[in-house]
C-alpha cells in the first residue's frame, strides 16, 4: 500500500503507510554518545557543511541522522527545503525531535525506517546526504545504491566520512598510538571500516554514481584555537576512544594499566602548550 505524504510544497510516498513523524518536542535523555555527536557536529560545522546548501522547494533524504546533530545544521542552512531524515533507531529519531524542536527547526520530518529496506517509491528526493553512517555498514555500496533508487535522476548524493588513518598528534606516546589503533581494530573486528574516507571515490562509482568530486576536509587545532581543541578533541575525539574501552579489553589489544595511559595522554595534548592535532574528513558528492 502507498500512503502520500503532505508536507508543505512536497510529497512523500512511503510503499508501507507508516506515518512520519512530525516534529515535537519530546523529554528525551542525553546519553555521552549523542552529546559527542552534537559536540563533534559543532566543532566541525563550518569546515564540512559551508557548501551544501540545497535549492527552496526541493525534498531532501538524510539518511542515518542518529539524534539530530547534522540534521538541525542541515535544515538551518537550507530553511526552504524540506528534509526527510530517518534512522535505523527509534531512540535516535525520538531524541533528534527533541533538538529539532529545541532548535525550532520547522522543515524537518522524522522517520524511524532502514537505509537497506527504504519506504519511499523511487525517484522520490532531489537530493540524499548522509554523515558518518557509511562506515558503519557492512555492505556501502549495497546502502548507497538502496539511496541511489530513491534519488530522483539528476539529483545529488552527499557523503561525508572521516578517516581514522589520517590522524596526526604531538606529542604522541605508545600508549596514545596504542589505543589509537585499538579504535580502527575494534571498529574493523565490529564489520565497519573507520578508515573509510579515502575510499569515497570508488564507493560512490560501485553505486554508479557520475560527476564525483571527492574534497579532503582537514582540521588542525594547536593551542592558539582552544575552543577547538575542548570541542573536537576533548570532546569529541577522545570520547570516541574511550568508547572501545570495553572491547579492547575484552579482545585483550592492550591492557587496562597501558589503555587508561593512553586516554590521559591523549587528554593531556588539548591542556599542553605544545599539543597540536590533525584529522582530516572526506566530503563526496556524486549525481544520477
Ligand atoms: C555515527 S551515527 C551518525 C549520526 C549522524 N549522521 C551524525 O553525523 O551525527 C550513525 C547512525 O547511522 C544509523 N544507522 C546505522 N545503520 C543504519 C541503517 N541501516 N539504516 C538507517 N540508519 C542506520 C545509526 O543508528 C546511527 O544513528
Amino acid at each position: 500500500m502507498l500512503k502520500e505524504i503532505l508536507t508543505g510544497a512536497s510529497k512523500f510516498f512511503l510503499k508501507n503507510g507508516d506515518a512520519i513523524l512530525m516534529c515535537k518536542y519530546v523529554h528525551g535523555y542525553s546519553g555521552r554518545e549523542s552529546e559527542r555527536l552534537y559536540d563533534q557536529a559543532n566543532a566541525v560545522r563550518d569546515l564540512l557543511h559551508h557548501d551544501t546548501v540545497f535549492p527552496p522547494d526541493s525534498n531532501v533524504l538524510e539518511a542515518g541522522c542518529g539524534v539530530g546533530a547534522q540534521t538541525v545544521i542541515l535544515a538551518k542552512n537550507s530553511p526552504d527545503a524540506e528534509i526527510v531524515a530517518i534512522d535505523i533507531s527509534q531512540d535516535s529519531i525520538t531524541q533528534a525531535s527533541d533538538s529539532i524542536a529545541k532548535e525550532k527547526v520547522m522543515n524537518v520530518h522524522l522517520l524511524q525506517a532502514d537505509i537497506l529496506t527504504l519506504p519511499f517509491e523511487d525517484e522520490s528526493f532531489d537530493h540524499v546526504f548522509l554523515c558518518f553512517v557509511l562506515e558503519h555498514l557492512k555492505e556501502p555500496v549495497r546502502a548507497l545504491m538502496d539511496l541511489r533508487k530513491v534519488l530522483k535522476t539528476g539529483g545529488s548524493l552527499t557523503v561525508i566520512e572521516g578517516d581514522h588513518g589520517s590522524c596526526h598528534f604531538h606529542p604522541e606516546t605508545d600508549e596514545t598510538l596504542q589505543a589509537w589503533r585499538c579504535l580502527i581494530q575494534v571498529q574493523t573486528y565490529q564489520k565497519g571500516n573507520s578508515l573509510i574516507g579515502r575510499q569515497l571515490f570508488p564507493l560512490l562509482k560501485g553505486a554508479h554514481l557520475h560527476n564525483i568530486q571527492i574534497s579532503p576536509r582537514m582540521v588542525y587545532i594547536d593551542s592558539s584555537k582552544p575552543e577547538l581543541m575542548e570541542g573536537f578533541v576533548n570532546k569529541t575525539i577522545v570520547p570516541m576512544v574511550e568508547g572501545v574501552e570495553k572491547q579492547t579489553l575484552e579482545l585483550k589489544l592492550m591492557g587496562k594499566t597501558a589503555w587508561d595511559k593512553g586516554i590521559q595522554d591523549l587528554r593531556k595534548i588539548a591542556a599542553r602548550p605544545d599539543g597540536t592535532f590533525c584529522y582530516t574528513f572526506f566530503k563526496g558528492v556524486g549525481m544520477k
